[in-house]
């Protein structure tokens, strides 16, 4: 076969076949439009498996340098956006592969010797995924400096800490930031779980059964970093697994999933912190919007699409769990289709928690290098509304517990207070101390101490509780850890 045969895919099958794919055919069977974003993984592991055929003797050193020289230059060419891609190839395996054997002759031919696409496909997806998961736990992390750093700034700050998004009690603003933070710390640990099991080799399972040449898979492995925390390489170990283990990347999608999850329900209260009716942060200007016909508004764009966004990643883990429903063993073409899916999950998610990092923490000036233009926060706004709704009638109940009465006697005492204190319009705190001695003798003038937002919080002091000293124990700690 010429070089220039491979020109064409149905020349790069065999001579079996006896009629040209249609156009429609090739359209719907061809991926290289979007896997070609593999490139980078597919000459990297090109690279190792070259090295090692070429120690195993499998081919020759200098078929290795020419294939060296081959994907070099495919490189440049790939950089420099004059690759030309080709649909009739249908895949970037085969497009890199074909511009290879023309640039370097037999040598290119040689390089496919004991591999299939079926291994060499999820090598590529595997190599591309766990780069992209260093640098999502990069942003994961960011993200949360981020909120530790708005959280430092606001451990007195009060809001009221909602259930059923009625008022509930007082807390810290800091503490209902931290409990982002506690959400995507478990998004890091997730992340690095599933990296574990994407770091793994399928190079060497060839077709489905392995193959014939005398390979050495670990080195392989050892040459493209996948190896566990002791250096010890990570091969699939059992071929038709091999091409056909997806889990990763179903994993990786669950993990994304979850942590948009978060990220949307992050914006949710922003969404409803923004909003005139609390008022209790701003966001900067550029992620928001105006309208176009009320000149006062707005609009929350930013979280409201990130939110939206949230779904089309839970939609794609549907995708491709459902992709694999059912799939017999081995390699089936089905398997392609886990690609867009795979990439706009990336994509969603890296964006999400870049612009999320920013909009919080905000960006580092060019001259001082200080973060500007993260959230503000409407201190008196939370406090304000945080008086309101009677937040601190778990306070009061658990003074009169104090004082000797069974807990459900005391809830039941304090109900009766809040009715009174609805019907005087005011606080529980504003009560006249003859008027609370009313519904339990006990009452002292100590009580007005638990009725205040800060007793409240000061008196939540154990482990993760609101109380300030707790609330900087934990900034602490994340500081610590997220060094
Ligand atoms: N483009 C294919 C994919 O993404 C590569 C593997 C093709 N293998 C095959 N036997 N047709 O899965």
């Amino acid at each position: 076969m010429s070089s220039n045969q491979l020109d064409k895919k149905s020349e790069a099958w065999s001579a079996l076949f006896s009629e040209p794919m249609s156009e429609l055919v090739k359209r719907y069977t061809a991926s290289v439009f979007f896997d070609q974003r593999l490139w980078l993984a597919d000459i990297t592991g090109s690279l190792a498996h070259a090295e090692m055929l070429a120690a195993q003797e499998i081919i020759s050193q200098s078929d290795r340098a020419d294939i060296e020289r081959g994907l070099a230059q495919i490189r440049t060419e790939i950089e420099a956006g004059s690759f030309d891609w080709k649909l009739d190839l249908e895949d970037v395996h085969l497009n890199l592969e074909a511009r290879l054997t023309q640039l370097v002759g037999d040598a290119g031919k040689r390089l496919h010797t004991g591999r299939s696409r079926n291994d060499q496909v999820a090598t590529d997806v595997r190599l591309w995924l766990r780069g992209e998961i260093d640098l999502i736990i990069d942003l994961l992390n960011e993200l949360q400096t981020a909120l530790v750093d708005v959280a430092e700034k606001n451990v007195e700050v009060i809001l009221p800490g909602f259930t059923h998004l009625q008022v509930a009690q007082p807390v810290s603003f800091a503490h209902h930031l931290l409990a982002y933070v506690e959400m995507f710390a478990r998004d890091v640990e997730r992340m690095s779980d599933v990296r574990r099991r994407t770091n793994r080799l399928p190079l060497g399972s060839a077709a489905l059964a392995g193959t014939t040449y005398p390979l050495d898979r670990e080195r392989v492995a050892r040459t493209l970093g996948m190896v566990d925390e002791n250096g010890v390489p990570q091969v699939c170990q059992n071929s038709l697994d091999g091409v056909s283990d997806r889990d990763f990347a179903i994993e990786f999608s669950a993990a994304s999933a979850l942590c948009m999850v978060h990220i949307s329900r992050f914006s949710e209260e922003l969404i409803l912190w923004m909003s005139q009716n609390f008022s209790f942060v701003k966001i900067a200007d550029r992620f928001t919007t105006g309208s176009s016909i009320m000149p006062q508004k707005k609009n929350p764009d930013v979280p409201e699409l990130a939110r939206g966004k949230t779904g089309r990643v839970v939609g794609h883990l549907v995708s491709l769990i459902t992709l694999m429903k059912g799939q017999p063993l081995a390699y089936n073409k089905d398997n392609q289709e886990d690609k867009e899916p795979l990439f706009d999950t990336v994509d969603t998610l890296k964006d999400t928690l870049r612009i999320f990092g920013e909009m919080v923490g905000g960006q580092p000036d060019a001259k001082t290098g200080k973060k500007e233009g993260g959230i503000t926060v409407n201190a008196q706004a939370m406090e304000d509304a945080a008086k309101k709704g009677y937040a601190t009638a778990t306070d009061l109940a658990d003074y009169l517990v104090k004082k000797g009465l069974p807990f459900r006697d005391a809830h039941e005492c304090v109900a009766h207070a809040v009715k009174a204190a609805v019907s005087h319009n005011c606080d529980l705190s504003e009560l006249p101390l003859t008027v609370l001695q009313g519904f339990n003798t006990s009452i002292e003038k100590d009580v007005y101490e638990c009725l205040s937002l800060r007793g409240s919080l000061n008196a939540r002091n154990t482990l993760g509780g609101t109380a300030p000293t707790q609330v900087l124990a934990q900034i602490a700690r994340h500081r610590q850890r997220l060094i």
